[in-house]
């Protein structure tokens, strides 16, 4: 059965290069991003982790708590971050699921087997505190996945979360905002004093509400 947003998110109790963990407990009140990659000691993951743990500060920034995983053992695992940390310029600062059995990846239905009956696709969950699924993506093994665009997506949907806005196409952090549909005007008037722009009844922008 597929993942869909707004579902919660399977837990899980799995090893990790970090301990054992259970996933809803490990992820407490933070918001969290679990991705998947194929295999250990491949070229396009290696610059993925080295990428995450590059911008682990930035996800640390906005709660956010970050976990790999593939189907290699802990002891790939290990061995691979050496690799990570000498050709990436990062250490690998954030757990990797060692899910040899494939139990995390088959609940999370990360092996496409038309893609590759042994391997896990590119999967990426955002969760959000309360372990509901805020958004789902799945790559191919040959493309690697773009980090800054997954800090953006967690900028759009916490300032949904917090200030009931949405944003537009292309959006920078920095930039307008949308105001939700369901908020009235009334409504906006006391959340947003300082006003806003009516391109069209249904479409209102607004200052990024946290700027
Ligand atoms: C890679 O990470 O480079 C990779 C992994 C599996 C298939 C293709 C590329």
């Amino acid at each position: 059965m597929a993942i869909r947003l707004g579902d919660e998110a399977p837990d899980f109790t799995a090893e990790t290069t970090e301990g054992v963990i259970n996933f809803h407990e490990w992820i407490g009140d933070s918001w969290a991003v679990l991705f998947s990659h194929p295999k250990d000691y491949t070229p396009v993951c290696t610059t993925e982790l080295g990428m995450a743990a590059r911008l682990k500060p930035e996800f640390d920034k906005r709660n956010v708590k970050i976990i790999g995983l593939s189907v290699d053992p802990l002891d790939s695992h290990a061995g691979w971050a050496k690799d990570i940390e000498e050709t990436q310029g990062a250490a690998v600062n954030f757990p990797m699921i060692a899910d040899s059995d494939r139990k995390v990846s088959d609940l999370y239905d990360m092996i496409h087997p038309n893609a590759s009956d042994t391997l896990t696709v590119r999967s990426v969950f955002i969760i959000d505190p309360s372990k509901k699924v805020k958004l789902t993506l799945t790559y191919p093994a040959s493309t690697g996945r773009n980090f800054d665009e997954l800090l953006r997506v967690i900028d759009s949907l916490q300032l949904t979360a917090n200030h009931s806005v949405a944003t537009p196409a292309n959006w920078k952090n920095g930039d307008d905002c949308i105001i939700v549909p369901s908020m009235s005007n009334e409504e906006a008037k006391a959340k947003f004093p300082a006003g806003w722009q009516t391109i069209k009844p249904y479409l209102r922008l607004t200052k990024q509400p946290n700027k």
